[in-house]
Order: C-alpha cells, then sequence, then structure tokens
C-alpha cells in the first residue's frame, strides 16, 4: 500500500489567515483588512491584524514543519506586502520576507508551493477601479504575478495562481459575505469572474512566456454533487447544478470555454459575461499549458428540483458552529442543496464525505485527463488544550485517514495525484468563523480576543501525520 515515490505530502495556509503584522514593514492595506472593520461581518468582529504572528514565527513554524518531515509547504503571498498599493513600486521588504519563507522551505527540502492570490487584495484597487470589477486588474496582476516569478521562478515549482475563484467571487458579489460584501450583483459576478479568468490565464502565459517549466495552475474549491434521487427532475438539478457551479470553473481552467449549456442559461438571464476581442483566444492557449487542478475539497453536496418559488442562495451560513444553524439554499427553478442523510456533518454543517474527494479525482480524470493537487482538505473542529499542554484531536486523524485512504483509492483506480496538503498546518484565522474553528496540527494559544501567548503545542493530529509521511501513507491502513 504505497503512495507514489515523489507523492508530496503537504499543508497549507493563506498568507491573511496566518501572518498578522498587517501594516508592518511597508505592507498596505487590503480589502480584508478594511472588510473585517466593519460591524458584524466576521465573527466576533475577529481580524488577521496579528493572526497568529506567522510574520515573526515563520522560523519556528517552519522548523515544525521539517520535523514532521512535511515535503511540501503551500503559502499565498500577500499582495500588498509585495504592492502595497497594488501596483507601482516593488516593496523590498516585501519580496525579502517571501524570500526568507522559500530559502528556510528549501533549506529543510520542502517544496514551496505558492499561492499567487488568496483573497487579500490591495485595497488601493478597490478605491481607485473596484477590484476584480474592472478589466484594468489583469494587467495589474499580471504584473504582479510576474514581480513573483522574476523574484522566486527559480526557486518555486510549483504555482498557484488563484485560490478559490468560485468562493470568493460568489461570496463578495452574490451573498455579501466577503469583501466587496455585495448582494445579488449576478451579471457582476460573472463579469468578475471572467476578468479572473483572464488574469489567470494571462499569467499561465507569462509564465510560460519567460521561459519557465515548472507547474501551474489554479485552485478549485470542489464540491461535487449528487442526485437526491433517481427522480429525471433531481438528476437534471444535478447535471445544471455540475455547469454552473463547478464546470463553469474548472472547464474553462481545463479546456479555456464555458460549459454550452450554463452559457446559455446565462444569456437568456442577461447575466453572461462580456467578452472583448482575442479573450476566448488567450483562454484556450493558457488551458493547454496548464499543469494540474488544484482541487480544495471539504465536502460534497445532494442536488434536489428547487421549484421558481423555492430557496434562493441566501440562506444563513453557520460561522457559530451550533450544529444545525445552517439552511438550505439554492437557485430558484435551477437545484437546491439539501442535507445528504447518510453522512455525518461538522460542527458548522459541512458534510463529511470521504468517498467525495476520490469522485472529484474520478471526474477530473475522466473529463480533463489532468494531474491533480490536492491543495486543502481538513477539518475545522473545536480542540481543547489539556492542562498538560496536550491536544487530542482524534476526530481530525479519522477524517484525515479516511479521506487520505478514497484518495489511494482513486490513483489506484488510475487518477494522477501529485500531492497533497492538509488545512491547514498551524491553527489560523477562520476568515468567518474566527479562532474557535481550528483546522491545524499545530495548536496556537489564541483567541478570539487576541489574548493568548500564541504559543504552538503539536496535536496528536501532528505525530499521525508524521508516520504517514514516514511510511508514504502505509501507516493509513493500520488499525
Ligand atoms: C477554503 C479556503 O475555502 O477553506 C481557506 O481556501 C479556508 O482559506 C478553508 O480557511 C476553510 O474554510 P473556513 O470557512 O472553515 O475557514
Amino acid at each position: 500500500m504505497n503512495f507514489p515515490k515523489e507523492f508530496l505530502w503537504g499543508s497549507a495556509s493563506a498568507a491573511y489567515q496566518i501572518e498578522g503584522a498587517h501594516l508592518e514593514d511597508g505592507k498596505g492595506m487590503t480589502n480584508w483588512d478594511t472588510f473585517v472593520r466593519i460591524e458584524g461581518k466576521t465573527y466576533k468582529g475577529t481580524t488577521g491584524d496579528i493572526a497568529v504572528d506567522h510574520y515573526h514565527r515563520y522560523k519556528e513554524d517552519i522548523a515544525l514543519m521539517a520535523e514532521m518531515g512535511l515535503k511540501t509547504y503551500r503559502f499565498s503571498i500577500s499582495w500588498a506586502r509585495i504592492y502595497p498599493t497594488g501596483n507601482g513600486e516593488v516593496n523590498k521588504k516585501g519580496i525579502e520576507f517571501y524570500k526568507n519563507i522559500i530559502d528556510t522551505c528549501l533549506s529543510y527540502n520542502i517544496e514551496p508551493m505558492v499561492t499567487i492570490f488568496h483573497w487579500d487584495l490591495p485595497q488601493a484597487l478597490v478605491d481607485e477601479y473596484n477590484g476584480w470589477e474592472s478589466r484594468k486588474i489583469i494587467d495589474d496582476f499580471v504584473n504582479y504575478a510576474k514581480t513573483l516569478f522574476i523574484n522566486f521562478g527559480d526557486k518555486v515549482k510549483y504555482w498557484i495562481t488563484l485560490n478559490e475563484q468560485n468562493i470568493f467571487t460568489s461570496l463578495g458579489w452574490l451573498t455579501a459575505q466577503h469583501p466587496p460584501g455585495k448582494f445579488d450583483e449576478q451579471k457582476m459576478f460573472y463579469q468578475v469572474n471572467h476578468h479572473a479568468f483572464m488574469a489567470h490565464a494571462k499569467t499561465v502565459l507569462l509564465y510560460r512566456q519567460m521561459g519557465f517549466t515548472g507547474n501551474i495552475g489554479a485552485s478549485f474549491a470542489y464540491t461535487p454533487s449528487y442526485s437526491l434521487d433517481c427522480k429525471p427532475i433531481n438528476a437534471m438539478s444535478k447535471l445544471n447544478y455540475d455547469d454552473l457551479k463547478n464546470f463553469w470553473w474548472m472547464d474553462v481552467y481545463a479546456y479555456g470555454r464555458y460549459p454550452k449549456a450554463a452559457m446559455t442559461y446565462l444569456k437568456k438571464k442577461g447575466f453572461a459575461p462580456d467578452f472583448e476581442d482575442g479573450d476566448a483566444e488567450i483562454l484556450k492557449q493558457a488551458a493547454k499549458h496548464i499543469s494540474f487542478m488544484g482541487v480544495n475539497y471539504y465536502q460534497s453536496c445532494v442536488c434536489e428540483y428547487n421549484p421558481e418559488d423555492g430557496v434562493t442562495p441566501y440562506g444563513v451560513m453557520n460561522t457559530t458552529g451550533k450544529k444545525g444553524s445552517s439552511t438550505i439554499t439554492g437557485i430558484q427553478g435551477v437545484y437546491k442543496n439539501p442535507p445528504n442523510p447518510y453522512l455525518m456533518t461538522t460542527d458548522w454543517d459541512w458534510s463529511i464525505d470521504p468517498s467525495g474527494l476520490a469522485y472529484c479525482c474520478r471526474e477530473i480524470t475522466s473529463r480533463y485527463d489532468l494531474p491533480i493537487v490536492i491543495s486543502e482538505n481538513g477539518l475545522g473542529a473545536f480542540d481543547k488544550k489539556e492542562e498538560d499542554n496536550s491536544i487530542h484531536d482524534e476526530y481530525r486523524i479519522v477524517y484525515l485517514n479516511e479521506h487520505l485512504k478514497a484518495l489511494y483509492k482513486a490513483i489506484e483506480e488510475g487518477c494522477t495525484v501529485l500531492a497533497y496538503c492538509t488545512w491547514s498546518f498551524t491553527d489560523l484565522l477562520s476568515w468567518l468563523n474566527g479562532y474557535q474553528k481550528r483546522y491545524g496540527f499545530i495548536y496556537i494559544d489564541r483567541d478570539e480576543t487576541d489574548k493568548g501567548s500564541l504559543n504552538r503545542y503539536k496535536k496528536d493530529s501532528y505525530y499521525w501525520y508524521k508516520k504517514v509521511i514516514e511510511t508514504n501513507g502505509n501507516s493509513l491502513f493500520e488499525d
């Protein structure tokens, strides 16, 4: 029972969720620095001002990764550290910080996997042209990426252009839960996505034009769907869901074109994005140059037909950890996502479905025949630090173990999987859920009140993953 020899056992993070030091060493304000200050937007008003202080403690954190035997560390670069106002002059201190992170990783033989954009956008670009709403962002993004390639291209062999474009745009423009906090801007939502696709595509092409042969792709938040039952109307709702919620993104990354039925539907509704001359060709060209499909997998969903007067996308999201407090959402006349009676859920109402991870891999392999990077997978849970500083997170071990077994099955069935990154290495800020929703192997002593020593403590899952890596996955199958 062995994973491929070169398999990259990894773990992931994102700049805003771990770094803190939000205005240090020349970093500019970001959309998130602004958004978290609006009352009621985040759980108990939490911010990433300090986060888990990785900016000052990165050496300690990466040493813990090395001790664990981690093969790859996925992290994101904060655009506003490199370009405090989004463009213009480069902030040398920002380059230096990420150079240190990359060099520290390499000194331990940890492969750095860099996300270019994990949601924190320089506020100056929002003030100047509303960020992703303007095509101007395409050139600024590519210019920022070029700076990263110039500075780090020789050392970094794995690049992720955008993290979960589907999530930051949905929560930003449809449900107002992320910046810019807009509600029901359907036409703008698809336009913003088109700009993001163009930024991604031009970045991929630039990377190749610069002569780099490393790996590049985007990370997609993939929630695979199951039809509620064999009632044809529910099976069709699954098909529509897949086109609108999954293939809308993955088809563009992998084929350079939007799914036809979804595009037809959106044109009728008046929500389809506007193209400029040359866009279609650029998307097509870039699709030929991606190296993998990045997948962030947390849960699967169920699809059922949703009548014209049924539920809307604007339900209640559980951000408190009070089980059962979220409500069903969907698109009227198309689909809705009721709970799956066969699956258990987390305290935040996310279904727990290891086989869904294999399902994602199988679908990607059949539809796109691309290698896969699992760029995130993990369990958000309440953890308790005992008096002796131990943290017994058996539930996380079971969760990850089962997901990895499912991943192994997918590999056995013919999928090429290059890497698997857990979310997350240390505990960190969960965007809307504060610090109480913990994901890490390393417990960090802090809470929503910004109190705590910020000391690091290894959870039981830390030792478990260490063994998984040591045995290249063999220990997953021990009882
Ligand atoms: C993904 C994001 O959506 O899921 C991460 O890429 C995020 O940044 C993770 O933290 C878990 O989500 P949440 O809402 O539980 O923090």
